[in-house]
């Protein structure tokens, strides 16, 4: 069973399903409001003035452990909408019952049934900016403590402590909400926290290398990529569409060929490793098995792959083509939510590494940033930058968390993203401090410290926990 965590890019509903009738209201009263049941939080399109309209923004809930006195617990999904999972079903939820804490799930804006605006247009985004989506955090987070009951169905006390919870890009809200507002939020878990930002995120790709390194199907693996290459940019035709028929691809240009490949493996890329099964094992290195040439061992794991996706031509020249539904400007899209946030904050293109730094690697190089850019404009509007400022973001949000207590950083020693982390493979992280600290999980892959428990996590994932758990107790008492 594929056990698949991947950073968006499925499109879900397109408004809050708000059932926020007086029947559950009354029934709130006398009992503990089920946690299916969205709510709707009244926000501006704007929190800094430019537009002042107010739009609905939707959160779930779990009231089942808590008694008075205990924290609230918020999390946010991130980029992909609320569900029952994070008010019940991830490690939040079992912090909640140690603490007799209540779940809150609140929807991060433009995702989900949570639309400032009626649709995706390039005019609509100009208010989608990180400052307000903090805010939005921010402005729930001092309802909830000053007028508890203006927000929750069932009685909880003021001037709550709170605990925010998030994994990845979720993560890094967690981190930035206590870093910027430390007298409303009293505590961060931040799980894989995405907090390093560049235009060219090639660390990714070397985080992948490191993960098939520890499964001993690096150099494999890398020389099939290198290999295909060859083919790409050999001008060969007759070879290009031959080796494209090999992955059971249709005819694609070599960009949109590479493009595709480096989607499907990705697919492959992050799982939840347990103690009886690292999938990228089964899924990648099983077809490196010396008994067919590298490429074909490639070609082979990609096939795979379609076939267990049910993918038919159609959909995988629609995976293939970045340009997609440019024009579309429909709610409900969130990998098109998502690609704006690269445009227009902070890059973090997930491309091979440069020509000639030495990395070996594990994508083509035609998936550069060629493959992606141009995409902007073309979805967004002209007024979009050639170039994210992804060094000015960085600067911003990651000087931010120097010297912010009572942050609790996770990593996956394996994490994909863990080159975007405080503990990459190179360059700069945090500091792992008393107040603030970090805690690196053998083994693990990308925030599963947060994920669902399981009877075969693995003992480093269960020590991440408790650690987490004794310093939850330790900020709210
Ligand atoms: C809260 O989560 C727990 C654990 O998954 C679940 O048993 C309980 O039913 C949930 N509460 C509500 C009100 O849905
Ligand atoms: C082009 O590729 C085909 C198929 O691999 C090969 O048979 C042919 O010799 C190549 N042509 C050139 C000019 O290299
Ligand atoms: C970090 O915070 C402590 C306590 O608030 C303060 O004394 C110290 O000067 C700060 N250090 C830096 C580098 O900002
Ligand atoms: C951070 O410090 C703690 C306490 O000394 C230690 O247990 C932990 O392994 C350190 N984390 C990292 C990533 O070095």
């Amino acid at each position: 069973m594929r056990r698949i965590i991947s950073l968006a890019f499925f499109a879900l509903v397109s408004s809050c399903q708000s059932s926020s009738s007086s029947d559950n209201q009354a029934a709130a009263a006398v009992s503990i409001p089920s946690s299916s049941v969205v709510y709707q939080f009244s926000q501006p399109i704007d929190h800094f003035g430019l537009n002042n309209n107010l739009w609905e923004q939707c959160y779930q809930l779990n009231a089942t452990f808590y008694k008075p006195g205990g924290p609230i617990i918020l999390v946010t999904p991130g980029e992909t909408s609320i569900s029952t999972y994070y008010t019940d079903g991830s490690y939040f939820t079992n912090l909640a019952q140690q603490t007799n804490g209540l779940v809150v799930a609140v929807e991060h804006r433009f995702y989900g049934g949570s639309n400032p605006m009626p649709d995706l247009s390039g005019s609509s985004l100009k208010f989608h900016t990180i400052d307000n989506v903090l805010e939005d955090f921010a402005s729930f987070a001092r309802a909830a403590k000053s007028d508890p009951a203006s927000v929750f169905p069932v009685d909880v006390s003021d001037n709550s402590k709170i605990i925010f919870g998030g994994g990845s890009y979720a993560g890094a809200i967690a981190a930035w909400m206590r870093a910027k507002y430390p007298e409303i939020i009293d505590g961060a878990w931040a799980s894989s926290a995405v907090v390093q930002y560049r235009l060219e995120n090639y660390q990714l790709d070397q985080s992948w290398g490191k993960h098939l390194a520890a499964l001993g199907c690096a150099v494999e693996m890398s020389q099939a990529v290198k290999d295909l290459d060859d083919i790409l940019l050999s001008g060969n035709q007759t070879a290009v569409s031959n080796v494209q028929a090999r992955f059971a691809s249709p005819e694609l240009t070599p960009q949109d060929f590479a493009g595709l490949v480096t989607s499907l493996i990705s697919i492959d890329a992050t799982s939840t490793i347990t103690k009886d099964v690292d999938y990228t094992g089964q899924s990648v290195c099983a077809y490196f098995d010396g008994k067919r040439s590298n490429l074909d061992s490639y070609a082979w794991a990609i096939r795979d792959t379609i076939s267990y996706l049910k993918l038919d031509q159609s959909s995988i020249t629609q995976m293939a083509d970045t340009t997609l539904n440019w024009d579309k400007y429909a709610l409900g899209q969130s990998g098109r939510v998502w690609y704006y946030q690269e445009c227009a904050w902070y890059g973090n293109w997930q491309v091979a590494p440069p020509q000639g730094s030495g990395y070996s690697p594990y994508r083509s190089r035609l998936v550069d940033l060629i493959y992606f850019e141009p995409n902007c404009k073309n979805k967004f509007g002209q007024e979009m930058p050639d170039h994210a400022d992804a060094d000015g973001f960085h600067q911003k949000w990651f000087n931010m968390l120097g010297n912010v207590s009572n942050i609790y950083y996770t990593v996956g020693s394996l994490d994909l993203w863990r080159g975007s982390t405080v503990v990459p493979w190179e360059g700069s992280g945090l500091p792992n401090t008393t107040d603030s600290p970090i805690y690196l999980i053998n083994g693990a892959d990308h925030s599963q410290d947060v994920g669902r428990v399981r009877a075969n996590d693995l003992d480093s994932v269960k020590e991440a926990r408790a650690i987490g758990s004794a310093l939850v107790q330790k900020w709210i008492s």
